[in-house]
């Protein structure tokens, strides 16, 4: 049974964190912040942090986290209905009388599902039968949409002066009306006023196949007006949780592994008309994780479907970067991109059926394929832009939370991305059975220059950059202050050139005296090389380059900076070291 959000608030609002925990561990106040001995472990140096404005604990050595209820959960060994309790006696609250508050709700409910069903009812039968009702017969005929579509889907029209709200008047107090979002108060004469008023209304209905929400598209177009509307969120229907049609639909899973997800009302009425039944559509929203888990404890495979547009995209996009984190073995995510400015309705229409599965089967990508496509187009074939590239990618699969899931989606990533070294533009142009063969030498070198750490393989590009271009940096030689250089080897090379660009006149590859060794390995795999080759007379472009990679090693040395202060935080727990570390934070994020 659900505690009502309000009441658990409230208890949170009266008890903060530091006081329940230090009911069982000392803590002592370090700025902002408590620190203390971790109840998870047994340690001699305190790693326990709890944070009052934040709501919550954290223990630096075994990483649990929570708030007030976790926290007696685990060191109580309660449930959760129990932590509830104690805690409401510890804030001294009534224990919630759960039997009270459920009749009132189911009442609620009651009520509710039956203003929703003599509503959906009411206005599908007026549509279907009601002279006056001709405009919107004729916009749906004009769409090809038929009585039976209409019947199937219920769909209704809220004629601009229907009275039939003066009948539900008698029947139910104002309050249970607005409190479906049917209708609204207006301002000017304090009257209830019809929300869906001339538009054509489709049923949203729960998991059951009672209706709670609608959605609402007008029949002429006017400018002030949105197209569409859906119901506003009440106390029954949560926008992120459900899904149009995800009643009818669900029923078709013991036949179908797939389920298409589309982005609108039409979209699922025009494929059901060329009988394709298992979609749904999101409600205007972006998807959510919770839509996502429920289409997957019903379908092995979701195939989402926006419309082939920009907005499309970008809300695929969207979908793809939040639902891969819950991807799950055994289920999969696909994307399918139709041409451009058509939707699944007009593409069905145009198309048919069997040419709408055909084009599904052979074009749907993977969840990991259209992310890797997106990155890739988004990227520029030069180092830095390849190394933030990469650590998007190996970011997004680091956020998927099945550990299998995400080593394949890794490996998948970063084989695509071996297969991208600057040498293919070069085979490309080769005869095709070369081709083969130059393969084979660059995943030698990618395996080769794997040998070397990100980071040095960044000086590298760095250095090479350098002796490239010596004139250019000549000219601009403050631009080569402030970088961090981390092996000592390049270190000292850096430095030297650097010397010799601010003494000399105009300064030549020999006279830099080199070691030659190390120039060899620099010349083999600094991997900025093929880039530079058509932009070393481009001052400009070589100055880009340069800052790009400063910025990225600058960006190493915060990433290095964090990760040795993470790890004596969690030994001497000083409040320098944990300020220290916030603000590198704060930087990392800025650049
Ligand atoms: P579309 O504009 O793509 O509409 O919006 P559609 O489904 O193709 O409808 P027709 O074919 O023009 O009738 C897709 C979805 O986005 C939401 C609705 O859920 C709609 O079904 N939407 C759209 C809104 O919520 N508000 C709007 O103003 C427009
Ligand atoms: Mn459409």
């Amino acid at each position: 049974m659900k505690y009502p959000k309000e009441y658990l608030d409230e208890i949170k609002s009266r008890l903060k964190v530091s006081t329940v925990v230090s009911k069982t561990v000392d803590l002592k106040k370090r700025g902002k912040e408590f620190v203390g001995l971790s109840p998870f472990k047994n340690e001699k140096t305190p790693s326990f942090t709890v944070n009052d404005e934040k709501e919550f604990y954290h223990c630096f050595a075994t990483s649990e986290h929570g708030n007030i209820f976790d926290f007696v959960m685990k060191t109580q060994n309660l449930k959760f209905g129990e932590a509830v309790r104690y805690l409401a006696n510890v804030a001294g609250m009534q224990p919630y009388m759960f039997s009270k508050q459920d009749e009132e709700r189911e009442k609620k409910w009651k009520e509710y599902s039956m203003i929703y069903s003599r509503y959906v009812d009411y206005y599908h039968n007026e549509l279907l039968k009601n002279e006056t009702y001709s405009n919107a017969r004729d916009y749906l005929k004009n769409r090809s949409l038929g009585k039976e579509i209409v019947k199937k889907f219920k769909i209704g029209f809220v004629n601009y002066n229907s009275t039939f709200i003066e009948k539900f008047k008698d029947e139910f107090k104002e309050n249970a009306l607005l409190e479906t979002g049917l209708f609204y108060i207006d301002d000017k004469n304090n009257k209830l006023v019809e929300r869906f008023r001339n538009r054509i209304i489709f049923p949203i209905n729960n998991l059951s196949g009672q209706p709670i929400a609608l959605g609402g598209r007008i029949i002429e177009k006017k400018d002030y007006l949105a197209k569409y509307i859906n119901s506003p969120e009440t106390n029954f229907f949560k926008k992120g949780s459900n899904l149009y049609n995800l009643d009818t639909a669900r029923k078709l899973s013991n036949k179908s592994e797939n389920i298409y997800l589309v982005e609108g009302y039409m979209d699922v009425v025009g494929l059901n008309k060329n009988e394709i039944e298992n979609v749904v559509a999101n409600l205007g929203t972006s998807l959510t994780d919770k839509q996502i888990s429920t289409l997957n404890q019903f379908f092995d495979d979701i195939i989402i479907c926006f419309d082939g547009d920009e907005s499309g995209y970008k809300a695929a996009l969207r979908a793809a970067e939040n639902s891969i984190k819950d991807l799950q073995p055994d289920k999969q995510i696909s994307f399918l991109f139709l041409p451009e400015n058509e939707d699944p309705d007009s593409y069905v229409s145009k198309n048919g059926k069997n040419n709408f599965l055909d084009f599904s089967k052979n074009s749907k990508l993977s969840i990991h394929q259209f992310i890797f496509n997106h990155y890739k187009q988004q990227t520029s074939n030069d180092p830095s832009s390849l190394a933030i590239f990469e650590k998007k990618l190996r970011n997004i699969a680091n956020s998927i939370k099945d550990t299998l899931i995400k080593k394949y989606v890794l490996e998948y990533f970063l084989e695509k991305i071996s297969e991208l070294t600057p040498h293919q533009s070069q085979i490309k142009k080769k005869r095709y059975t070369k081709k083969i063969k130059s393969l084979e030498v660059t995943k030698k070198h990618f395996k080769e220059s794997k040998q070397f750490s990100g980071v040095e393989l960044k000086e590298f590009s760095l250095i090479y950059l350098m002796i490239n271009s010596l004139n250019i940096l000549q000219e601009n030689i403050n631009l080569l202050d402030n970088i961090k250089i981390f092996t000592d080897e390049n270190k000292t090379i850096f430095n030297s050139i650097t010397e010799k660009l601010k003494i000399e006149e105009k300064l030549h590859l020999e006279d830099l005296d080199l070691d030659n060794q190390i120039i060899d390995k620099i010349n083999r795999f600094a991997p900025i090389k093929h880039i530079l080759k058509n932009k070393i007379n481009n001052d400009f472009e070589v100055i880009e380059i340069l800052e790009d990679i400063k910025r990225d090693l600058n960006n190493y040395d915060l990433e290095f900076r964090i990760q040795e202060l993470e790890s004596r935080f969690s030994k001497d727990f000083s409040e320098d070291t944990f300020n220290e570390l916030k603000e590198l934070k704060k930087r990392q994020n800025i650049n």
